[in-house]
């Protein structure tokens, strides 16, 4: 089953330029510069008329969540907020019929994650999930949904599901930025084109693997690792440390770059490894003065950087290239290298990478 991988998740990383494709799949066509969510058609009126979109998940999907909030927010410019859903569930949410809610899942049976959703019915909100597996019970309780079609996960660790999320999240932003004529034709018809780009773009950014191998030797004797990123990268750094914690057991952090010098650049020295997600056009100039800023305290700098760029490959200790794509797609690129790198650590250190300690695939009790 595994297709002559040696784990699960080392397969599923490399589905992703497929499951990418497969959440797309009927869904948009560049030639007509046509998007649509099935889902999204049928109430569109709801969504057109929200006043607010609520998020609500665990985990790594909480990661695409907050992917969702700013892919929502720049293109269609609804007002967004995305929740942990046990800490949503507890602390009696302002909601009305206005409101909708989104729950991104997984396996579609996260304890808290339901039971946020039941409490956002009783309340008169719109319940929609984007979930993987179907059937499951999140997509039976919701009005609407989108599923991600990424078949199954077996690796504990999510991967292709986060891709399937960010994936199904970024045509529901441009189907309801074209609804409500957010963004200009121009620009909306060089978004399509470009996701459609994406599955191929995946494929290039994972012949970076054996590059990455050989970091993840550099930096698997550290107990601490950073995870820096700005904008649409910020949750691409939460989603890179997440992974790192969950299979290598290594204690890391993701932080926006420019929180580091309000606290956490207190930590940086020679063994602090700062992974800086570095993709980004329009913060791009604040992110190079954030890797100064580790450098100058010694810290070890891995780089994840577009092709061709030169300011931080050359101070950099180690640099891993992707493709360059329109900068609200980029965590789909992003993150295939984070994910690589804690897959290649937790190997060398001889952990269960499918199966890591104390985790279950899907958390069915709060
Ligand atoms: C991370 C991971 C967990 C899940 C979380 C939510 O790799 O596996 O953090 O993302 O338990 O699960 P779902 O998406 O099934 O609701």
């Amino acid at each position: 089953e595994k297709e002559g991988y040696d784990h699960f998740m080392l397969k599923e990383i490399y589905e992703q330029p497929k499951t990418i494709l497969d959440a797309m799949r009927g869904r948009i066509n560049s030639k007509d510069s046509r998007v649509a969510l099935r889902g999204i058609e049928e109430y569109a009126n709801r969504f057109v008329r929200a006043d607010r979109i609520i998020i609500v998940a665990c985990g790594t999907s909480y990661h695409s969540g907050l992917i969702g909030e700013y892919l929502i927010e720049d293109l269609a410019r609804i007002p967004v907020e995305v929740e942990y859903a046990s800490e949503f569930r507890y602390r009696n949410p302002i909601l009305s019929e206005r409101d909708i809610v989104i729950a991104l899942s997984q396996s579609g049976e996260t304890a808290d994650t339901m039971a946020a959703l039941e409490l956002a019915q009783r309340k008169g909100a719109m319940i929609y999930g984007i979930v993987n597996s179907v059937g499951s019970s999140i997509a039976r309780l919701t009005d609407a949904g989108s599923y991600i079609h990424a078949g199954p996960e077996i690796g504990v660790a999510s991967t292709k599901a986060f891709t399937g999320q960010v994936t199904v999240l970024s045509l529901l932003a441009l189907t309801l930025a074209r609804k409500l004529s957010t963004i200009s034709n121009t620009y909306f018809q060089r978004l399509v084109s470009e996701l459609e780009l994406i599955p191929g773009k995946v494929e290039e950014a994972l012949k970076a693997n054996d590059h990455i191998k050989y970091i993840a030797g550099e930096i698997k004797d550290h107990h601490n690792a950073l995870y820096l990123g700005r904008g649409y990268n910020f949750p691409v750094a939460l989603e890179g440390a997440l992974k790192l914690k969950e299979i290598s057991y290594i204690h890391a952090e993701g932080y926006p770059a420019a929180e580091m010098k309000h606290g956490p650049i207190a930590l940086i020295d020679e063994n602090m490894p700062v992974i800086v997600v570095a993709t980004n056009k329009s913060a791009y100039e604040k992110i190079v003065s954030n890797v100064q800023e580790v450098i100058a305290r010694k810290g070890r700098v891995i780089a994840v950087v577009n092709q061709g760029e030169e300011a931080i490959s050359n101070i950099a200790d180690h640099v891993i290239e992707i493709p360059d794509t329109e900068e609200p797609f980029s965590p789909l690129l992003s993150v295939i290298p984070l994910q690589l790198l804690s897959y290649h650590i937790a190997v060398e250190l001889g952990r269960n990478v499918d199966q890591p300690r104390n985790l279950a695939k899907s958390v069915t009790v709060e």
